[in-house]
């Protein structure tokens, strides 16, 4: 019987399902990557979502993996060229978490919008402070959104339909453009310049630049936001903090870190800036869904020997 490990939290039915179809599961979470490196070659298949750091030291372990499996989208944490030296298959779960994390990404515009982190706060302390907490309305904004997977899609499509306009960079995009007559394909200058929000739904760059620093931030509107829940390095860290302090650009929020968990960052304080902790595609829903897909996957390649959502 094919043996597995999920090493990272996740929704029982994943578990549920891969016993269903006679393959034997230890769920392990939050080992170290001393233990997951002595314990590693006894599986046949790994689960995890993000906390789990599949190194080349851990894949050189691992002699008898055939198959990691990303309950979610992004693989950053899967030394990709090592799993394909070994020959291990990777796949992942596209679109399980998109509408959780187009969903949260539109809260954030919202929540940043109307200043509700401040107000809440102000609220709760017995202040009534209606005049300072004057809002904008998102309808008639223009947002550039960065990327067009099927989280920019799902959240342009929001967007859309809330009134905003709509510039779209993504070298994709391009190529079907015509299917989508209501957006604009701009590049990142246009962006800049014309956009009152920008959003981030890309992979990150490959050798770790952030696409956003302190010359990019120059050219943006002094009242612009910045959304971030793509990936970390998206946005320089220190040169965000630097535009927020001096108020170059309005607000931002983000959902991704440089180093996660985030337990210290030169972030933290602002009054300006909403942070969450990597949760945008945590929702009961969207956890169901990437357990699910992810232990039908492996029932399909131990069972049938069917490689789905293989990530190349
Ligand atoms: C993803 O890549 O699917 C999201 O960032 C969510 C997660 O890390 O699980």
């Amino acid at each position: 019987m094919p043996k597995v490990l999920i090493s990272d939290a996740m929704d029982i039915i994943a578990e549920k399902i891969l016993r269903e179809n006679k393959i034997d599961v230890d769920v392990l979470i939050d080992l170290t990557d001393t233990k997951l490196l002595e314990i590693i070659s006894l599986y046949d298949g790994l689960i995890v979502r993000s906390a789990t750091k599949v190194t080349k030291n851990i894949l050189d372990a691992a002699d008898n993996l055939k198959i990691i499996g990303r309950a979610g989208a992004g693989v950053d944490n899967i030394d990709l060229k090592s799993a394909t030296d070994k020959k291990i298959i990777v796949m992942n779960t596209p679109g399980g978490n998109t509408n959780a994390t187009a969903e949260h990404t539109l809260a954030l515009l919202l929540a940043l919008s109307r200043k509700i982190p401040e107000a809440n706060k102000s609220t709760h302390e017995g202040l009534w402070e209606k005049k300072k907490f004057k809002g904008n309305e998102i309808k008639g904004k223009t947002i550039g959104i960065i990327g067009f997977g099927n989280v920019g899609k799902k959240f342009a499509e929001m967007c859309f339909s809330l009134g905003l306009n709509i510039l779209i960079k993504s070298k994709t995009f391009e190529n079907y453009k015509q299917d989508y007559p209501n957006y604009r394909s701009a590049d990142l200058n246009t962006i800049l310049l014309q956009a009152d929000i920008i959003s981030f739904h890309c992979k990150p760059n490959s050798d770790g630049t952030s696409i956003i620093n302190a010359s990019e931030i120059e050219m943006m509107k002094n009242n612009a936001f910045i959304i971030n829940t793509a990936r970390g390095n998206l946005v320089s860290e220190k040169d965000l903090f630097e535009a927020l302090k001096m108020g170059k650009i309005k607000g931002a929020a983000v959902d991704v870190f440089n180093k996660e968990p985030a337990k210290d960052s030169i972030l933290f304080g602002l009054d300006n800036l909403i942070l969450t902790p990597h949760i945008a595609a945590s929702t009961e829903e969207s956890q169901i869904i990437v357990a699910e897909m992810i232990a039908n996957q492996f029932a399909d390649y131990f069972n049938n020997n069917r490689i789905v959502n293989e990530v190349i």
